[in-house]
């Protein structure tokens, strides 16, 4: 038994490969350096699509706008009683409500889900009217403007490029979740509600919120490494380290920072904050090597979401949406992959427990 499955290989895939040796990720051919901040999401979600539906268009933008549109109805479900639910759980009980199905429409419908719904939820906590979707937007300008704000330029491109690098990646514990659910012919929006689910917890993409938490408790610098170490000594996890694939830093990380960076370079974001962040990176970094010198532990695509994220003006409840808006894509291709030569995905346990007395 692999406790965790570690190291168990359940699916072959041509959607994407994680070396977490070399700290690389390949996204149909093409590594992440090559997409993120180059390619747009609705050309990086066509890229994962492509050979998996027969009647998907050269140019997802319009149809994925239309989808948009249509998905928005489902907002008027949205009661004082849902509101009072966190972001992704609004998500999660919004997409319930679509059609289950095979089809490029099941699809668009799953992947403007998201990026309609987040904004409705986060406006709907704070009592406001949802605003309609704008279908001749790029993806990520649209998600921003739905949020109230007319964004930049250079706010639409930083979160695009943040949809981007989280659109895939290999088989993470979500998108191992929807391949299962996928393998019983289910339906792409049984799959997608299975990967919302696993994405929602604090090992895997519910971890960026508390990252601001951690962030807003240190509050400068100095104070960085006691609140690490009482952390970590009342048997805590450092939110945005460690990952179970890589052993060195994840690429994510990086092209994350990148499009920070750019986005600070065109307008300053909140004084000190990225001064802040890299003075915690530093510190975590240096403790969790000195107790777990054998296990490297280091920073995930989470820590760097959670400042761009915030940059963005989105708040820390609603990050896991935003990563379900980028990784739908990456559940609804595997969905397709598994449909198409997967068999029933159906491990075995070992029994532990009593037995009957023997007659
Ligand atoms: N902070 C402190 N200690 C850690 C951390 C961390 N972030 N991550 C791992 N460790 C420790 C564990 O406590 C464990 O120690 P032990 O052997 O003394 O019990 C050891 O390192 C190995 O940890 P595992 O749990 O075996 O590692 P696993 O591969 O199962 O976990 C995970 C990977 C869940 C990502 C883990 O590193 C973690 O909890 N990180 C914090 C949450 C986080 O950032 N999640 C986002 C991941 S990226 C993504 O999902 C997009």
């Amino acid at each position: 038994m692999s406790e965790g499955l570690e190291g168990v290989i359940a699916a072959q895939t041509i959607l994407s490969e994680v070396d977490g040796q070399a700290g690389r990720l390949v996204i149909r051919g093409l590594s992440l350096d090559e997409i993120a901040g180059r390619l747009a999401f609705e050309d990086v979600a066509h890229l994962l699509f492509d050979g998996f539906f027969d009647d998907l268009p050269d140019d997802l933008r319009p149809a994925l706008g239309a989808a948009r549109a249509e998905v928005f109805a489902e907002v008027s479900a949205l009661d004082g009683k849902l509101a009072g639910l966190s972001p992704i759980e609004i998500v999660r009980a919004l997409t319930a409500r679509l059609a289950d199905g095979d089809d490029l429409a099941t699809a668009l419908r799953l992947l403007a889900a998201p990026a309609v719904f987040t904004p409705a939820a986060v406006r709907a906590r704070h009592g406001l009217a949802p605003i309609a979707p704008d279908p001749g937007l790029g993806h990520a300008a649209d998600i921003l403007r739905m949020l109230g704000d007319q964004p930049s330029a250079q706010e639409a491109k930083a979160l695009d490029t943040y949809l981007v690098t989280a659109c895939d990646h290999g088989l993470n514990a979500s998108t191992f979740a929807a391949r299962v659910v996928a393998s019983t012919r289910a339906g792409l929006t049984s799959a997608v509600l299975a990967g919302l689910g696993a994405l929602k917890g604090p090992l895997h993409g519910g971890a960026p919120g508390p990252v601001i938490e951690m962030l807003d408790a240190i509050g400068e610098p100095g104070n960085a490494r006691p609140w690490i170490e009482a952390a970590l000594a009342r048997g805590e996890r450092l939110m945005g380290f460690g990952h179970r694939i890589y052993r060195v830093r994840d690429p994510r990380a990086d092209a994350v920072k990148a499009a920070l960076a750019r986005l600070d370079a065109a307008a300053p974001i909140r004084p000190g904050r990225l001064a802040l962040a890299e003075a915690v990176e530093t510190a975590a970094l240096a403790i969790l090597r000195e107790r777990k010198p054998d296990r490297p532990l280091e920073t995930n695509l989470e820590f760097y979401t959670a400042l761009l994220l915030e940059a963005l003006g989105l708040p820390p409840e609603a990050f896991t949406c935003i990563f379900a808006c980028g990784r739908t894509a990456g559940w609804i291709a595997h969905a397709r992959e598994q449909l198409a030569g997967g068999r029933l995905i159906r491990p075995q346990s070992v029994y532990v427990g009593p037995r009957p007395i023997a007659a």
